[in-house]
């Protein structure tokens, strides 16, 4: 099985693990979940258009769904995985479901296909630091240049909702790479730090993005964009030190005992309270119905907020700009940034589960 093929059976499963998450994690999630459908509604009054498209639609946990195609004449729904997409399309009323249409698309348009297919050989052949510098020049050969497709001519003037889609689509070059190095070369790509590997990722990650931009430029024409990213992500436990992680969990414990959540210190295997044992449990609760929803947001933004005053680099950007300044770029702002925190997996979130979520508006800007 090719290693695309591979990747596309990935992300099918992370579709699976997603639906799973937002069942175990419901309480948590509410708030982004419902937060998201009210804004993609709100675009709608101001779109103007008898059809919408959802890039990135999955199985459609953040969106109207139902809302919008009993509003709607039609609404296509777009993603890698055909599988979570009929589970969106499946859940609504049997009459509504022809208005319902899928798409399976690549919405990298063939570029992660091309990126591994041009790795491969490199990965084959070359040892040491000489694969860095090739994988350098395959990174750079692949332009990403938005190309109207068939399949989009008949959706152009709908309103479009890119949905929570950038932060899958952005770090693709860097997940599929260092798949690749795993399986050819035993090593993950972090191994190959090399600073022109690292800027080559991160400028075809800057292209990809563009490459989306003017997706939704070209399909929303007239009409209204929402933008929902998570690329502003908050790698909270790995990106501190161990003197920080300690300060963490000793004022975590006192915070927990300040709010008398008993219920939850009484869980508590026997131990000293703090170091990051402590904040391993304290987060190990969420998610058990130990505590009340409200209560697990509580301990989940304490800790983010002890952390990054800890320290500020564990809000990492998946970009090496920040989106606003590109969002910018022939758009004008309805509305927006919102910004808001989603804990799509915080028994996790020292690798990453605590996401900053950033919401626009948009409308095209006319070409003169
Ligand atoms: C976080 S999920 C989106 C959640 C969804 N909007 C919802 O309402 O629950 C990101 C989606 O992007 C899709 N995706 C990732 N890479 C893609 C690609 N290259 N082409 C199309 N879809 C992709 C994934 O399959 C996944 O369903």
């Amino acid at each position: 099985m090719s290693l695309f093929h591979r990747l596309e059976s990935r992300l099918q499963e992370d579709g699976e693990r997603y639906a799973q998450k937002g069942k175990r994690f419901e309480g948590l999630w509410r708030n982004h979940l419902n937060t998201s459908r009210d804004l993609i509604l709100q675009g709608l009054a101001k779109a103007q258009s008898g059809r919408a498209v959802i890039l990135g639609a999955s199985d459609g946990k953040e969106l109207p769904l139902q809302a919008l195609v009993e509003r709607l004449d039609a609404v296509c729904l777009v993603d890698i995985d055909e599988a979570s997409m009929h589970r969106a399309r499946n859940a609504l009323p049997e009459t509504l479901r022809p208005r319902c249409e899928l798409q399976v698309v690549d919405l990298t348009q063939g570029c992660i296909r091309t990126l591994l297919d041009q790795a491969e050989p490199v990965l084959a052949v070359e040892k040491g630091g000489d694969v860095a510098q090739a994988l350098v020049e395959v990174l750079d050969s692949i332009s990403a240049e938005f190309q109207p497709q068939p399949w989009l001519e008949r959706w152009r003037g709908s309103y479009v909702v890119s949905s929570m889609v950038l932060s899958q689509l952005l770090p693709l070059p860097e997940r599929v790479l260092s798949k690749a190095c795993e399986a050819r070369l035993g090593s993950t790509l972090n191994d190959l730090s090399h600073g022109p590997l690292t800027k080559a990722r991160q400028a075809l990650a800057l292209r990809l993005l563009n490459q989306h931009m003017a997706l939704l430029r070209f399909l929303a024409g007239s009409s209204a964009v929402y933008l929902g990213s998570d690329v502003r992500r908050e790698l909270v436990m790995n990106a501190l030190r161990p003197a920080q992680a300690q300060v963490l969990g000793e004022r975590c414990a006192k915070a927990l005992m300040a709010l008398d959540w008993t219920r939850a210190l009484e869980q508590r295997a026997p131990g000293p309270l703090g170091g990051g044992p402590f904040t391993a449990w304290a987060t190990a609760l969420v998610g058990r119905g130990v505590l009340a929803p409200q209560e697990e947001r509580e301990l989940m933004d304490l800790m983010v907020n002890l952390a990054q005053e800890l320290e500020p680099e564990v809000a990492r950007p998946l970009l090496p700009c920040a989106l606003p300044e590109l969002v910018a770029e022939g758009f004008s702002v309805l509305d927006g940034p919102h910004q808001w925190r989603w804990y799509l997996d915080p028994v996790n979130y020292f690798r990453g589960g605590v996401h900053g979520v950033e919401a626009w508006l948009l409308k095209p800007v006319q070409d003169q």
